[in-house]
């Protein structure tokens, strides 16, 4: 699902950014684009943002479930943004 259709971030994107160390939206924001260009996915964005830091989060027992997820859905998202360190 795309949290941000002008950058085309989807979610298994964002969550892949939370757990290489995006702490924030601000950072997930930087290094992909989103809500970045027309705006309207902001709220929604934001929203989807808190929920996935909070699932998938530095804190979260839900992390070795989501790497095998992304080592798939990887295969299919191409990265042309900066990623967080
Ligand atoms: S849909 Fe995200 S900036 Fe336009």
């Amino acid at each position: 699902m795309y949290l941000c259709i002008c950058s085309a971030v989807s979610e298994n994107k964002v969550i892949e950014l939370i757990q290489s160390g995006c702490s924030n939206f601000n950072e997930i924001s930087k290094a992909t684009g989103l809500c970045a260009e027309c705006g309207q996915c902001t709220f929604r964005a934001k929203r989807e943002c808190e929920r996935l830091f909070a699932e998938f989060g530095e804190h979260s027992q839900n992390s070795s479930q989501v790497l095998a997820i992304q080592t798939i859905n990887n295969l299919h998202t191409p990265h042309t943004k900066s990623e967080c360190a």
